[in-house]
């Protein structure tokens, strides 16, 4: 199909990625100018939802709005989807509707078998081993309280799960150095992080991990779709918690990132996650943004039908 889809960070080079990241934050202050854009005017993008979520359908309803389209919700308890009308004629249907398709579901294979049969731009909201809009945001909030990331340290602590990946891919786009700490078992995909080469590399703990970290970065002990481990994870991660001593040793400059939603005296102490370190209010606010320009990047690239 004569289309770009953005199922990975890896689908964009990193001239665009930049390009994309200062765009967002270009289309923020436009926004807060009261200036209006509206590129998607009469354009509608459907999402799909098989988990639950609440910063990625507000940020990507609210973009459509801005932009002067229409968003369409869809779970799969209302959907054929969801009653087992295969995922092919899914896409082919909603791409001769919809102009662009937003996913998010459990195994990565089915959005990448959903954008083979769609017509029209897919971007990937969310799988059980990616999370590319989520760093497109992070990137955004990094830039604007720090400048360019490449040749920063960034340390992943806790679990090798999408936003780990997704934070691997982001070490190969814009050059900084992952520090990856997980505990034995849960480290991220052996060839996800092969692919990085020097950029990403796995600590012994998270204390090796913050040396000289610009960003810490941290996410749940159990993703969606694993709620039956909580247990069996909360002990196995107990030594993996963002503290304020563990920040003490990172840059004096350090930043402290979370996708959200947060579980405070799990993988992060209230007092980082709401101490003058942390960002995650921007960096939940930039998803908005970051996913304007993305919206209009994938727009701008599609072929005409
Ligand atoms: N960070 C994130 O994707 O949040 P939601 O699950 O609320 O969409
Ligand atoms: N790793 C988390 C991210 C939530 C935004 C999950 O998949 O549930």
């Amino acid at each position: 199909m004569n289309c770009r889809h953005f199922l990975t960070l890896l689908d964009l080079s990193s001239e665009e990625l930049t390009a994309l990241i200062n765009r967002a934050t270009e289309l923020k202050t436009l926004h807060a100018q009261g200036e209006s854009c509206t590129p998607m005017q009469n354009k509608v993008l459907a999402m799909i939802f098989e988990k639950s979520s609440t910063r990625t359908r507000v940020s990507f309803e609210t973009a459509m709005v801005h932009f002067g389209g229409h968003a369409i919700f869809l779970s799969p308890r209302d959907t054929q989807l969801g009653r087992g009308e295969p995922l092919e004629d899914s896409a082919r249907v909603l791409s001769r509707m919809a102009d662009m398709i937003m996913v998010r579901t459990f195994e990565h294979e089915k959005i990448v078998r959903f954008a083979e049969y769609s017509s029209v731009p897919v971007i990937n909201a969310l799988t059980d081993s990616y999370h590319p809009c989520q760093l497109l945001a992070d990137m955004q909030t990094y830039f604007e309280h720090r400048g360019n990331i490449q040749g920063r340290t960034v340390a992943w602590i806790g679990d090798g799960n999408n936003m780990c990946h997704s934070y691997i891919n982001a070490a190969i786009r814009f050059g900084f150095k992952l520090n990856i700490a997980c505990p034995q078992g849960y480290e991220p995909d052996h060839a996800i992080l092969q692919a990085a080469g020097d950029a990403a590399e796995l600590c012994s703990d998270p204390e090796t991990a913050v040396k000289d970290a610009m960003l810490v970065t941290t996410d749940v002990w159990t993703s969606m779709g694993q709620e039956q481990e909580q247990r069996k994870r909360e002990q196995a991660f107990k030594h993996y918690m963002v503290t304020p001593a563990l920040m003490q040793q990172a840059n004096a400059e350090a930043v402290f990132m979370h996708c959200l939603p947060a579980h405070r005296g799990e993988e992060v102490a209230a007092e980082v996650i709401d101490g003058p370190q942390s960002l995650v209010w921007d960096q939940a606010e930039n998803r908005l943004h970051a996913q304007k320009a993305l919206i209009e990047f994938l727009a701008r690239h599609h072929g005409k039908r």
